[in-house]
């Protein structure tokens, strides 16, 4: 596994040696044909090749600029336009095998819907979303993750839908919108109301709000009788959308116990980053593709991570990745809880006990993946590499403005976190 890994870095570690060698391909391309011309010279006399050569030079040089054109698709002078140069497959996949952790589940049950499928939803779901009440929902969801729940939730028609933290009300108003007729719960210590008094919120007609002085955290609702109250005798018809940033372990566990089967969860972060305990976290070990990080300062790894922290804001570099006793698990060995308000160490084995428990509970894991390549939506924050491929790749311009999603401002492409749709029953054994 290790040899893959370093075998795959060391391939990557040749591009730019492959753009030298493009380059010498296009001056041997011209030696050949200068030495074409004088042997037609020789045969045919001075003016039919004069104008040959012409001819020639005008087609090597609008090649040339082609080539060029077909490489750069993307340049705006940014940071990713040296990124697109270089080759997105390039550097997208630095990381070798190290790159994108997942969770295994237990059953390989795959989703239903297709890249077809949300190519689909994306083309309805812009105008939707173009009518949000909430216009800008800093330190609430963005573009990516509202598409994403928006599409779950249509897609799944559950008979009810429960939402854990909903700030100004936005991903209410995208759960209404999936599902118009479904009842929903909402619990969130503040009521979206409340932020109606300042600017824009959302406060639906047809939710029940776990609010204010009737806040219950998840997991002290007692759900047996909040369930039959809401007339729902299946819970695996029941939909529970977490955005509340609780160690998503703790949440796992919580719904496990209640006896519902379909989760997502909003910010799934990645190793080292977030204010709280994720799934991806959890599951980021050295047995899969991903995990197993050197914490070693002059390592592969670390010129690696070094380098794409450059270009993305979020993308973690070895002092931020490792703590003391080169923790690398969780962020620096430590599991977070309720916003960071709550952090605890933990062993590595504690951490390893974890994810063989996710894994023996989940029937699906799905990423949501980003809408589009950062070169179409110029997001400069999450790291592609530690991503799935875009649903619309870097190039495609003409389909990203088909989708109408040049109109959206770039802003509301930064927060993309890896949201997740799990499904999960009771261990097997
Ligand atoms: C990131 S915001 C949610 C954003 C929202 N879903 C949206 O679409 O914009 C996190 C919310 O979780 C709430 N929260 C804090 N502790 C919570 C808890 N224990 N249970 C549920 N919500 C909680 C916060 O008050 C805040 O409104
Ligand atoms: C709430 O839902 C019910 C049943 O789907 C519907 O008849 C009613 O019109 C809805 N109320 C509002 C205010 O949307
Ligand atoms: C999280 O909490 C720890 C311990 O209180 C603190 O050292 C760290 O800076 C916090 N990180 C963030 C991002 O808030």
């Amino acid at each position: 596994m290790l040899e893959r890994a370093l075998s795959l870095r060391g391939r990557n570690a040749q591009i730019s040696e492959e753009e030298d060698e493009d380059e010498s391909k296009t001056r041997k391309n011209i030696s050949v044909a200068m030495r074409a011309t004088n042997h037609i010279t020789y045969k045919f006399g001075v003016i039919w090749p004069c104008l040959f050569l012409l001819f020639l030079l005008l087609l090597i040089f609008s090649l040339i600029v082609r080539s060029r054109n077909l490489v750069c698709v993307s340049s705006y002078g940014s940071p990713y336009s040296r990124m697109s140069v270089v080759g997105m497959d390039g550097l997208d996949s630095d990381f070798g095998t190290l790159g994108v952790p997942w969770c295994r589940s237990k059953s390989e049950r795959a989703v239903e819907w297709t890249s077809k499928d949300l190519l689909k939803g994306l083309e309805e779901f812009v105008p939707i979303y173009e009518t949000r009440p909430i216009k800008n929902n800093m330190y609430g969801m963005g573009f990516d993750h509202s598409f994403g729940l928006w599409f779950m939730a249509r897609w799944l028609k559950p008979d009810l839908m429960i939402e854990s933290g909903a700030f100004k009300g936005h991903s209410t108003w995208v759960l209404r919108q999936a599902n118009p007729e479904t009842p929903i719960l909402s619990l969130t210590p503040r009521h979206p109301e409340k932020y109606l008094k300042k600017g824009p919120a959302y406060v639906d007609a047809n939710c029940t709000y776990f609010a204010g002085k009737d806040f219950v955290d998840f997991g002290n609702v007692n759900w047996r009788s909040v369930m039959k109250k809401h007339g729902v005798s299946d819970l695996s018809r029941v939909l529970i959308f977490f955005d509340d940033h609780q160690n998503e372990l703790k949440r796992l566990k919580q719904a496990l116990k209640a006896g519902f089967r379909h989760l997502i969860f909003e910010d799934n972060y990645d190793t080292g980053t977030g204010d709280h305990y994720s799934l991806r976290q959890i599951c980021d070990q050295f047995y899969i593709r991903g995990g197993g990080h050197s914490c070693f300062k002059d390592s592969d790894e670390a010129r690696i991570r070094t380098k794409r922290k450059k270009f993305w804001e979020k993308a973690v570099d070895i002092d931020e990745l490792c703590g003391p006793g080169e923790a690398w698990w969780g962020v620096k060995g430590y599991m977070r809880d309720d916003f960071n308000h709550s952090n605890k160490a933990i062993s590595f084995s504690e951490h390893f006990k974890n994810s063989r428990f996710v894994e023996s509970v989940l029937d699906v894991y799905w990423e949501l993946p980003p809408v589009a390549g950062p070169s179409l939506t110029h997001q400069t924050r999450y790291d592609p590499a530690r991503a799935s491929g875009p649903i619309v790749e870097d190039g495609r311009f003409g389909l990203f403005q088909r989708l109408g999603l040049s109109r959206l401002e770039t802003s509301v492409f930064n927060g993309y976190t890896q949201m997740v749709y799990v499904q999960i029953s009771e261990p097997s054994s």
